[in-house]
């Protein structure tokens, strides 16, 4: 018995292997599986008369044998029809009915998502989005912008000093420019502006910047900020305060209150720290503006006189204002982020929530 199944499988692969059409196969399938005297059928009634220990054994072999026949019946019966889809179609035929192959889509990070919205918001108020170089001489992140050599911000703990032999192949390694740092926030780019264009001048900067710093929930080593300039006649504070809380109104959607207080910057005169009113409570108090009703937003001012003059510019007919705020910690508080290091350590798990 075991015998007769054995043949019968191998005459059908053999017989199988020689169908070339749709009606051989059909002469195949009634030789084989046929259900009155197909060959299979014929050994199946035979098993009746085995004794009860060879029935359960060469029953369940002659199970394989008819499945395994009946899979090569399919696989044969698709590939005559295939064939014959190939033949009518020509030779380029593809099968659009295929499902694809589904690719993992990215997106845009939310520190860009932003920066996006905060260029779209200044542009629309007239604002042209300005770069400049990370990699920046001492002269522009510090003397241009009226910071004496003593400042603590050019201390070692502070600034990323580029290596004295790099700094030596930069073009501006030497002289007036100094050595090159990593710089520390984007108001460099003040002075450059204001030499390249002169004014009237309206600018926003946004770029990465670099601090030699320990990390924690709030502070990295590299960061983003946005600068603003804005440089003309007759120009007071009451047009920054404008801007901003039109600026802050368009980017949350609700309106927004900004409060100024004293601050300290080498380069504006009066300095200035800037709040807005806190979105979470709408000035009542909470937890994130810590009872206060107001969130510390950036640094501003006037533009001082001798920065003026460092970009070419006439103080005695020229007044202008600078801002800088820390664009990665408005990411932060517009998605609700409580860890600054999340957004650039890389894990596509947290990023992909935005
Ligand atoms: C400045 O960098 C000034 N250049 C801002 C300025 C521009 C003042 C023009 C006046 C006129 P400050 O060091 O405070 O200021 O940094 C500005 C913002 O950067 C901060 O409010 C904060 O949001 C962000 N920031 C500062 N340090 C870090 C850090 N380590 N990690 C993340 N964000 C930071």
């Amino acid at each position: 018995m075991k015998e007769l199944l054995e043949n019968l499988k191998k005459e059908a692969v053999e017989k199988i292997g020689k169908v070339k059409n749709a009606e051989e196969l059909k002469m195949w399938e009634i030789e084989f599986l046929g259900r009155g005297k197909g060959k299979m059928t014929e050994i199946t009634k035979k098993l009746k008369d085995l004794s009860d220990a060879e029935k359960p054994v060469l029953g369940k072999l002659a199970n394989e044998v008819k499945r395994f026949l009946e899979e090569k019946f399919s696989e044969k019966k698709n590939s005559l029809e295939n064939a014959a889809i190939e033949k009518e179609l020509g030779k380029d035929f593809f099968d659009t009915t295929i499902p694809g192959k589904v690719r993992g889509l990215g997106h845009i990070h939310p520190l860009s998502q932003v920066q996006e919205e905060v260029e779209r918001i200044f542009s629309q108020m007239g604002f042209t989005v300005m770069d400049g170089p990370e990699v920046e001489s001492e002269y522009y992140n510090f003397e241009g912008l009226n910071i004496p050599l003593d400042h603590p911000a050019r201390d070692m703990q502070d600034t990323f000093f580029v290596a004295e032999t790099a700094a030596k192949a930069g073009q501006e390694g030497d002289g007036k420019h100094g050595r090159l740092v990593l710089r520390t926030h984007t108001s460099p780019v003040q002075v450059r502006t204001m030499e390249k264009f002169g004014a009237p001048l309206r600018v926003i900067v946004p770029g990465r910047v670099f601090r030699y710093e320990a990390t924690d929930a709030s502070h990295d080593t590299t960061f983003c900020q946005v600068e603003g300039l804005l440089v003309d006649e007759g120009i007071s504070l009451a047009h920054l305060k404008g801007v901003l809380a039109e600026f802050l109104t368009r980017l949350f959607g609700k309106p927004v209150k900004v409060r100024f207080r004293p601050g300290y910057f080498p380069f504006v005169e009066p300095g200035l720290e800037v709040d807005f009113s806190c979105l979470l409570c709408g000035g009542r108090g909470c937890r994130v503006c810590k009872q206060s009703g107001w969130v510390e937003f950036m640094g501003a001012g006037m533009v001082h006189e001798n920065v003026l003059k460092a970009g070419g510019i006439d103080p005695k007919k020229y007044q202008g204002w600078a801002f800088g705020f820390g664009l990665t910690r408005l990411v932060m508080m517009r998605y609700g982020i409580d860890d600054i290091r999340l957004l650039t350590n890389g894990d596509l798990r947290f990023i992909k929530q935005f």
